[in-house]
């Protein structure tokens, strides 16, 4: 990502007869064309309704947390803020989704999804690349998945500059370094496309931030709404964990290992490390050196 981000706009389609300026801009003649079934399944549209829904929020934030970096790095964290706040508006809606395939059965997914492998082939959601640049801006880093995308050559390289560009947590410490906290140059010049690891001195930033309720305020909001980032983020991981247990169980899933037991681990992965492990100690009387006098 460039620091002057722009986002392709297409040219408006001149409005064509038949159209309402209302169809011409929301495009909902080709929307509605989007939508194929594959089984004999009542319930297979709702299935894909929840599913390409998903696939549009996850465009949304990306481009949502892309605007962020961008003001960031401009050091402007009002509309950092603002632009975040929005990231935290539009996980209410993407985590609802679920509601919309709550009354799968196992007998009705396996009716869908049989369909559509005899259709399409062996699939996993895995193979989306949307999830995964979310999860990369998120600076969850995992290489390995980029394997699901040698098939998508350009998908393949997209994903693969966001694994080593910064993600918004990069760009968030980098903030706070430029705001006089002091984030280690080897977090600040570290290569973004190898897993985070988190560290006490960052730990000690955010507890810094945090020590003084009248202190840093716009930083501790800041703080406050990566934490509602993450915890919508881990809040729709723990509904899909539900969801396949609900309809799929133990089976064997795209590895050959129990789908339940790979997602599992998965929900431990929590975005902005030390903003969460900070909390053990935010509050707590400053260490006092024992022969201090009292
Ligand atoms: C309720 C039916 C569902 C079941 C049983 C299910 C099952 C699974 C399983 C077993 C995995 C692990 C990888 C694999 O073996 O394929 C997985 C991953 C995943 N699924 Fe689903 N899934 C369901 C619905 C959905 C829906 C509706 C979405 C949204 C489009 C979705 C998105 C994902 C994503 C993004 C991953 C990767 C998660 C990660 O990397 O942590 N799944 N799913």
């Amino acid at each position: 990502m460039n620091d002057s981000i722009k986002f392709e706009h297409p040219e408006p389609d001149s409005m064509s007869a038949g159209q309402t300026p209302y169809s011409a801009w929301l495009q909902t003649d080709v929307l509605h064309t989007l939508q194929r079934p594959v089984s004999d399944h009542p319930g297979e549209h709702a299935w894909i309704v929840s599913a390409q829904t998903s696939e549009l929020y996850w465009m949304l934030i990306i481009k949502e947390m892309q605007t962020a970096q961008m003001h960031l790095r401009a050091n402007d964290l009002t509309q950092a803020q603002r632009t975040l706040r929005r990231v935290v508006a539009h996980q209410a809606p993407l985590n609802a989704t679920w509601r919309s395939i709550a009354w799968m059965t196992p007998t009705d997914l396996l009716a869908i999804v049989s369909r559509a492998s005899a259709t399409y082939g062996k699939d996993t959601a895995l193979q989306g690349w949307t999830y995964r640049q979310m999860v990369y801006l998120l600076g969850i880093k995992q290489a390995e998945h980029l394997e699901h995308f040698t098939p998508q050559p350009q998908r393949w390289a997209q994903l693969s500059q966001a694994l080593a560009e910064p993600s918004l947590y990069d760009d968030v410490l980098a903030y706070l370094n430029r705001s006089g906290f002091a984030v280690p140059g080897d977090v600040l010049e570290r290569d973004f496309a190898v897993p985070y690891q988190p560290g006490k001195a960052v730990e000690k930033v955010w507890r810094d931030i945090y020590a003084d309720p009248g202190q840093n305020l716009e930083l501790q909001q800041l703080g406050e709404t990566l934490a509602d980032i993450a915890e919508g983020f881990s809040t729709w991981k723990y509904l899909h964990l539900m969801a396949t247990r609900r309809t799929f169980g133990a089976r064997p899933a795209y590895f050959g290992t129990e789908g339940v037991a790979w997602l599992k681990p998965t929900i431990d992965e929590i975005p902005f490390p030390e903003l969460w492990s900070a909390r053990g100690f935010i509050g707590d009387p400053p260490a006092v050196c024992p022969h201090a006098r009292k």
